[in-house]
């Protein structure tokens, strides 16, 4: 039986992993999967009041015990620095190697897409961030701090083995959707170590995939042809400073930030799932955050546990509530958190109960 950790955060990352967690009860009683959750209080509450943000032996257990991992969102006002959330989110993407950050990024309902048009509906993009070198590996330092004399150097970490997996789990994931297109992402022009490196390794995967069309785009030519043309790529694969930034602006172009959901993996070993938004300090504790993006990562987990069919059952049903406008103010509804979520909870546990218990 799949056990999975809920770590639900800060701000409004506990009201929107509750719905996730809803829609996996209800998967756990009405299909034939069943599941054991455990829910971990790693979040600003517990630092502040002991000063621990995660323990070597909590590492060890999440990382031993779980199939997978679904997190709310970290980061808190109160902590300034965001330091625990640096330890835990950043902690378990390096501890556990996720060197994977897969962002599927679709028009789940053009009307609440700036892409209105036909075309911009269609857009299917899969976005596959390195998630453990780059320019958050932490290299680098401050030289004269606080002078005017100061210098800041935050090195851009590339090595071949780390382009190589990313690279490789993108051709993979293309082949295996049946998607026809795979585009490299980087600034080779300005950045020409990296820049080499990466498109040195992503020629050399590319020939074990004849049927597949590549492409390599720089990135400031890709942020604008995601908008002029986000139906023409499929997947994309790049570093993790541009997947980070490119994946906001796709997350834009599906309907909005409440919306995206990311998955964090080590293929065949570790998954950690997680909403794209952060803990909206803003809106948190009046109950209007969007959980679809946290129900969407659910599907996510379903497809890493193997239940495609069912992935796609939850996904419809995201779909069904967008359409008959069951959202909330942030896609221009009245729906509160809860409303989303019992809605979609209770849909799938009809379309599920109809479909008898093997869905
Ligand atoms: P954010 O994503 O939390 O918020 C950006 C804007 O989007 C805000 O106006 C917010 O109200 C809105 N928003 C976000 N999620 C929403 C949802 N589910 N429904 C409706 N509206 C939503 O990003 P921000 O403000 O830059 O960061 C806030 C905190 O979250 C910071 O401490 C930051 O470090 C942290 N953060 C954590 C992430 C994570 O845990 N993976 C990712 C991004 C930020
Ligand atoms: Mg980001």
């Amino acid at each position: 039986m799949p056990r999975i950790a809920l770590i639900p955060g800060d701000g409004v990352g506990p009201e929107v992993l509750g719905e996730a967690a809803r829609i996996l009860r209800v998967l756990d009683q009405t299909s034939s999967l069943r599941l054991e959750m455990d829910e971990w209080p790693l979040s600003a509450d517990r630092y502040l009041e002991t000063g621990i943000a995660i323990t070597d032996d909590e590492f060890s257990r999440l990382e031993g015990e779980y199939q997978a991992i679904l997190l709310g969102a970290l980061g808190d006002p109160r902590v300034p620095g965001n330091e625990h959330a640096r330890d835990i989110l950043l902690g378990l993407r390096f501890r556990l190697d996720l060197y994977v950050n897969y962002r599927p990024c679709r028009v789940l309902l053009p009307a609440h897409s700036p892409l209105r048009a036909p075309e911009g509906g269609k857009m299917d993009l899969h976005i596959f961030r390195e998630n453990t070198e780059g320019i958050y590996a932490g290299m680098g330092g401050t030289l004269r701090a606080g002078t005017r004399d100061e210098v800041a150097i935050e090195e851009d970490v590339n090595t071949w083995k780390g382009v190589d997996r990313i690279v490789r789990a993108a051709f993979r994931f293309a082949e295996i959707r049946g998607l026809t297109r795979i585009t490299l992402v980087d600034k080779a022009n300005a950045m020409t170590h990296a820049g080499g490196l990466w498109r040195r390794v992503f020629t050399e995967v590319a020939e074990a995939y004849p049927d597949l069309e590549t492409e390599a785009m720089y990135v400031d030519a890709m942020a604008m042809d995601l908008i002029r043309r986000p139906d023409h790529h499929r997947v994309v694969v790049t570093s993790n400073l541009f997947g980070d930034i490119l994946s906001d602006l796709a997350a834009a172009l599906m309907g909005g930030i409440g919306l995206a959901p990311s998955a964090n993996l080590h293929p065949g070993r570790h998954a950690l799932f997680e909403p794209v938004h952060g803990s909206a300090p803003d809106i948190a504790g009046e109950g209007v955050a969007n959980p679809m993006g946290a129900i969407f990562c659910v599907s996510l987990l379903l497809d890493h546990l193997g239940e495609e069919k069912l992935a796609r059952h939850l996904e419809a049903t995201i779909q069904d509530a967008l359409r008959e406008g069951v959202v909330t103010p942030d896609l221009g509804g009245t729906s509160d958190t809860v409303g989303v979520g019992r809605w979609i909870a209770d849909r799938l546990a009809g379309n599920l109960a109809e479909d008898g218990p093997h869905a």
